[in-house]
């Protein structure tokens, strides 16, 4: 379930909940109708060739649309730069897959998204966590981490794994001066950075911010991207952009390739423009539910509690007052008609304190009466535990 494995907050039961807890889209976001003729276009048009292994000329079409996204978004990509894939979990595996062998380095948000660190643990790497802030990664942290290794003689991490706009789970977006550090350390130390885009095009404030493939002048930058949350999680459908030598061998890494009858189809639809409108009516609901959370939060939440306030993306990440843990609260929200899910999740290690205390909320699946409900279940289970100390 999107992508995010498996935990014990998974044995609590509480079916009349209002869940806050994962990444997927409001049901009403899935253009049944407009896929439905996509399909039926695919059909008429290509006939049995839409479902042989090769796909038709529209599977051939979508490497083109995923290209003229990125080049939209300022990367320099050639439909010859993009692998498709089954999903963008399987983009970041295929990666792992190219870079990384059992006890390699791995650098990574702390917190950062659940699905990638287990891929990373799938592959035996040694993932270190490095600090985030309100804008995202500290490339200062990174800077000082990889000076202390290179004064010791250990190795630089082969992969730095990062989410640079409307992080899962905190919605930071990391701003361009930061881009720009962590490609000078990348070039100096000689990484490669993995940038994981899943949310980029959801962007509800402020101003665009260039995607680090963008900034790329060496080829060191490897962009997953995904269609989950832009068109449905259920078509599965994502993709690395990389070059030359790095695109074919993550292209080896991903064999059988994808569905190519879920290509077309998909190919179909972004031709006859529904993407952009789509994720320009997303982008308005998604913006009512973000607004709608923050003003629970503030409305109801104990003072000492902060959050983030993303500009994007699907997520809020919660620091409860000093002593709580957000683990322990779990059950007491569910009593109170809420879930979420708790930080220690989001660290390769657990994260101390900062995971005990965190929590991330999901507004992109809750309706908003629930979200309501949802935000002041929680309050009223921290104060339920305030209370009793
Ligand atoms: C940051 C991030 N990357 C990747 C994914 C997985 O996406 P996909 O459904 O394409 O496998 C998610 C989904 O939750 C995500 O939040």
């Amino acid at each position: 379930m999107d992508g995010e494995g498996y935990g014990a907050w998974r044995s609590i039961t509480a079916p009349d909940a209002v869940s806050l807890v994962f990444g997927f889209p409001y049901p009403e976001s899935f253009p049944n109708e407009e896929l439905v003729a996509a399909a039926r276009a695919v059909f008429d048009e290509e006939g049995d060739v839409a479902l042989q292994y090769t796909g038709g000329e529209y599977a051939g079409a979508l490497a083109d649309v995923v290209a003229e996204h990125a080049r939209d978004r300022g990367v320099d990509c050639d439909p010859g730069d993009v692998v498709l894939t089954n999903g963008s979990t399987r983009a970041i595996d295929a990666v792992c897959r190219t870079f990384l062998e059992p006890g390699d380095g791995v650098f990574a948000e702390a917190p950062t998204f659940m699905g990638a660190l287990n891929l990373f643990r799938g592959y035996d790497a040694a993932v270190t966590g490095l600090p985030t802030d309100a804008d995202g990664l500290d490339v200062g942290a990174l800077e000082t981490e990889l000076a202390a290794r290179r004064a010791a003689g250990r190795p630089a991490p082969k992969l730095l794994y990062t989410i640079p706009t409307f992080q899962n789970p905190t919605g930071a977006t990391m701003p361009l001066e930061r881009r720009r550090r962590l490609l000078e350390l990348a070039a100096e130390y000689d990484f490669v950075v993995l940038e994981d885009d899943a949310y980029g095009a959801l962007r509800y404030d402020g101003d665009p911010v260039p995607p680090l493939k963008a900034l790329d002048e060496e080829g060191r930058v490897v962009r997953v991207g995904t269609f989950s949350k832009t068109i449905a999680p259920g078509v599965r459908t994502g993709w690395v952009v990389a070059e030359g030598e790095i695109r074919e061998q993550v292209e080896r890494m991903n064999p059988g390739g994808t569905n190519t009858f879920t290509r077309g189809v998909l190919a179909r639809y972004c031709r006859e423009g529904h993407f952009e409108r789509n994720v320009e009516a997303f982008r308005g609901e998604y913006e009512r539910r973000r607004d709608r959370m923050l003003d629970a939060l503030d409305a109801h939440m104990p003072p000492e509690a902060t959050w983030t306030d993303p500009d994007g993306g699907f997520f809020v990440w919660v620091t409860l007052p000093e002593g709580l843990d957000s683990a322990a609260l779990l059950p007491e929200a569910a009593e109170e008609g809420v879930l979420y899910l708790p930080g220690e999740h989001f660290y390769p290690d657990g994260g101390d304190e900062r995971g005990e205390r965190g929590l991330r909320l999901s507004f992109s699946y809750a309706a908003p009466d629930e979200i309501d409900r949802g935000i002041e279940g929680l309050a009223r289970a921290c104060q339920r535990v305030l209370d009793a100390r």
